[in-house]
């Protein structure tokens, strides 16, 4: 069986004990970061004062989600944080080109975000340039919400396109779609409700890696 990454979201964490939180997960891949504007979502989350502080705490890859009307002002500014891949939105990315240069040039790795409708075909372009693909299974914004299957569509023809491009899910992923992400060929698996809200989340992140026995 193929074994997936896991890169719990922390925004499903208990936000009066990030330090704690934090260390229930340490035996994840990445930590899922969602960063939101309150414009192009219509939620705010965190800022990067979170991830200077979380740094210190966890040697995990630091995977910061960028939901942001304007990101490029802020890449440096999550790279100094502690971002190690940076993804933007396609949908907000005049020019996504330089967004991903901009990205490298801060030492992070690069990645793009798309929404659940948004065609894969507008990222065909940079996938030679990138380290990550997040494809959306629910609209962004908030944690908690049900997976569309239709978006992992995407993940099979990324997967046909460029194999050793890592293609990511978020949104909905839990013990009960896992088989449906597993079958489109997803490597990393963002979880927030389903590990953050479960008694014992390394038995959940176990399970959702596929490398347990449950
Ligand atoms: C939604 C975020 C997700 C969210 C996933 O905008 O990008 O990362 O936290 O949460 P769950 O796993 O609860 O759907
Ligand atoms: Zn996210």
């Amino acid at each position: 069986m193929k074994r997936m990454y896991v890169a719990p979201s922390l925004l499903a964490a208990d936000f009066s004990n990030l330090g704690r939180e934090v260390d229930r997960i340490a035996q994840a891949d990445f930590l899922h970061i969602d960063i939101m504007d309150g414009r192009f979502v219509p939620n705010l989350s965190m800022g990067p004062q979170v991830i200077s502080a979380l740094r210190g705490r966890s040697e995990l890859l630091f995977d910061v989600h960028l939901m942001l009307e304007h990101p490029l002002p802020y890449v440096e500014v999550f790279r100094h944080a502690g971002a190690d891949v940076i993804s933007f939105h396609m949908e907000c990315a005049d020019d996504p080109g330089a967004l991903i240069a901009a990205i490298k040039q801060s030492g992070a790795k690069a990645g793009i975000a798309v929404k659940p409708a948004t065609p894969v075909e507008r990222l065909l372009p940079y996938l030679g340039e990138l380290y990550m693909v997040t494809v959306m299974t629910v609209e962004p914004g908030f944690g908690g919400q049900k997976l569309m299957p239709g978006p992992l569509e995407k993940v099979k023809k990324l997967k046909e396109q460029s194999p050793g491009l890592l293609v990511e899910v978020d949104g909905g992923v839990n013990r009960e779609t896992l088989a449906l992400c597993r079958d489109a060929g997803v490597d990393v698996l963002v979880a927030g409700t389903a590990i953050f809200r479960a008694e014992n989340p390394s038995e959940e992140i176990a399970f959702l890696r596929g490398s347990s026995s449950f």
